[in-house]
């Protein structure tokens, strides 16, 4: 999981592709690093640390001139991050810079070999095998650098997406992917090279997103060359048109992107909606969905399969499809289904859960389930990801670009189209009556409204978190609908401000946990009105019972649980089938406020990627 940026064509490099590994850092932020042809020659820095680190080193010492140039932001997998592990990494001779993002599996016995031809390495890292075994092809069998890479790609198993140029032909570069993303996008006479389009959208909005397995040499003043790497076979270059605009991937106004992407909710909850949900004329209709709902409401059971907070968004619907469209539901994190045998038939149908929807383990999913005949329909909020592309058919969230590597909109936007799909299902196989089905089109309508009320409760949660930064456990308590909402909220804060926390369905708690509350540990528990208010209040007791402080999210006008509870977070009023929606923003904001306030680097957190493309 890395970040991979190139240009080539008329304009200064440099800033073209500074700026856009700073938009990649989501992808991995453990070093960077750029490789420029200054016109006699390659310039190259690199360093462990973040893209800003990577300035410092390249105004150190090297010239930021030139017209071609590629780039690294990167997440460690072969060797730790430091200074020699970061890419670019040139081949033995000089000639030849890569850059790649994924895994050779097979470089250690390659590396043997190039060892035994005479080759030297200078860092732990799969990519200076592969760039010294194109650089040996090249030599070897006389051919070009195309060729050179075709060549050497066949015979590595893996996934990559790589760019490469030889500063013997500094007029291409050459890419390939498979397994990890690559974009290319096509300006006049210039060429962007990107892990998404983020990097160059200010630019053009044409893009040629390559296909697993594909390979590009992007020559200035002739037209990109795709080819397979298997096969040989030419492919036409398929332009598409970006919808994507640059205030988008902008913190506009926001101290991190995390809060402006929790305070976009309301909106791109409406996004999720246009089109699709016609409350007042009791209209559902997803466009992936129509042809396929036969598939659905005959299936014997629905498999969900996601990773991270795409799975807690799965374990929601589980609630809301077995409840309202009596169908079974089971909901697996990928990496475990992946690899346990599992049973799946043609009567079967999994739904994909992703907002990169490059996750590596979900797309090893989705491809078992199809092996074993099974119908997939994949959920994700990237368009054109690999996911949205491996999978029959689909629906997009339309959350629009999500930077901060802590979920938010994601899950909010997961969930809706999870709902809506749950609740079209239910009304055509009429396991849900008609006032109900109605009932639920009106109350989802106005979920953007209740998810502003709730984002009104900021000032207060802020003073929670100043109450409790300090704390080194927290336990977040759920129940039904919202047991999800606890195992999410627990992760925000585990994920962003590095405190361990744990989420456990409330009546569970006896079964273990209550032994670590005592006057020290605070307890997040969902307290909304519902079917099981009475249960969780009696839940609240226990552990106030044994001195535990309890910050209680409630519905507005509660006043039991706020009797009982040492702080309150207010969520409006929602059929409880809906309150997943709401109750998940004020934990995301309690999450974000620690984290702020204990100094943590809250987009992008140490150890984390947004898109996990490596297993
Ligand atoms: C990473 C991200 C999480 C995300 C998970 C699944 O761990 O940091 O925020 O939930 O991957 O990602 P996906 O893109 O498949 O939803």
């Amino acid at each position: 999981m890395c970040g991979i940026v190139g240009y080539i064509g008329h304009r200064e490099a440099y800033p073209i592709i500074i700026n856009g590994l700073k938009r990649l850092e989501y992808r991995g932020y453990d070093s960077a690093g750029i490789a420029l042809y200054d016109g006699s020659k390659i310039q190259l820095a690199k360093t462990k640390g973040k893209v800003v680190d990577l300035e410092a080193e390249v105004a150190k010492g090297i010239t930021t001139k030139g017209s071609l140039g590629i780039g690294h932001t990167r997440w460690a997998t072969h060797g730790v991050p430091n200074d020699v592990n970061s890419h670019p990494h040139y081949s033995n001779s000089g000639d030849l810079v890569i850059i790649h993002n994924g895994i050779i599996e097979n470089y250690s016995s390659i590396k043997k070999e190039l060892i035994k031809r005479g080759y030297v390495f200078h860092s732990d890292t799969d990519t200076e095998v592969l760039v010294n075994l194109i650089e040996e092809i090249k030599k070897k069998e006389g051919v070009k650098l195309g060729k050179a890479v075709q060549i050497a790609l066949n015979q590595v198993v893996g996934a990559y997406a790589i760019a490469v140029f030889d500063q013997k032909k500094p007029n291409e570069i050459v890419v390939a992917k498979l397994g990890s993303p690559l974009a290319i996008g096509v300006g006049e006479d210039e060429f962007f090279i990107a892990s998404d389009a983020s990097p160059f959208i200010e630019f053009t909005n044409n893009a040629i997103y390559l296909e697993d397995e594909q390979m590009a040499v992007i020559r200035l003043g002739r037209e990109i060359r795709i080819r397979k790497i298997k096969s040989d076979k030419r492919i036409k270059p398929f332009v598409q048109e970006l919808k994507l605009n640059i205030e988008q991937i902008e913190k506009g106004g926001y101290d991190h992107f995390m809060l402006k992407e929790i305070y976009e909710q309301p909106a791109v909850i409406k996004d999720t909606f246009r089109g699709r949900l016609l409350a007042d004329q009791g209209i559902i209709k997803l466009g992936g969905l129509e042809e396929f709902i036969p598939k659905f409401v005959n299936a014997d059971r629905i498999i969900i399969v996601a990773c991270g907070t795409s799975w807690h968004a799965g374990l929601v619907a589980e609630y809301t499809f077995e409840d309202w469209a009596r169908i079974p539901v089971e909901v697996e994190y990928a990496s475990e289904f992946r690899y346990r045998n599992p049973v799946i038939t043609e009567k079967d149908v999994v739904i994909a859960i992703s907002q990169s929807g490059e996750t590596a383990d979900t797309l090893a999913a989705i491809k078992l389930a199809k092996e074993k005949g099974a119908f997939v329909y994949g959920i994700c909020n990237v368009v054109g990801s690999t996911i949205s592309r491996e999978t029959h058919s689909g629906t997009y969230t339309h959350a629009g670009p999500e930077i901060g590597v802590a979920s938010t909109k994601a899950f909010t936007t997961q969930i809706t189209v999870l709902t809506m799909i749950a609740l079209k299902l239910a009304h055509v196989k009429g396991t849900i009556s008609r006032s109900d089905y109605m009932m639920h089109l009106r109350e989802l309508d106005t979920i953007p409204t209740h998810v502003a009320k709730a984002l009104e409760s900021n000032d207060e949660i802020k003073e929670i978190a100043k109450v409790f930064k300090d704390s080194p456990n927290f336990l977040y308590l759920g129940r039904g609908y919202n047991f999800p909402v606890a195992l999410e909220g627990a992760l925000k804060l585990k994920e962003i401000s590095y405190i361990h926390a744990e989420g456990y369905p409330a009546a569970e708690m006896k079964h273990g946990p209550i032994a670590l509350i005592d006057e020290q540990m605070p307890v997040v528990v969902v307290a909304i009105n519902s079917n099981h208010y009475g249960k969780v209040v009696s839940n609240i007791e226990e552990i106030k019972a044994r001195k535990g402080k309890i910050i209680a999210v409630v519905t507005q006008g509660d006043t039991a649980v706020r009797e009982l509870a040492d702080y309150v977070m207010e969520v409006p009023k929602t059929p409880e089938t809906l309150t997943p929606l709401v109750t998940t923003i004020p934990l995301q904001l309690l999450s974000y406020h620690i984290a702020v306030m204990l100094n943590r680097n809250v987009d992008q957190p140490r150890n984390l990627a947004k898109s996990v493309t490596v297993e």
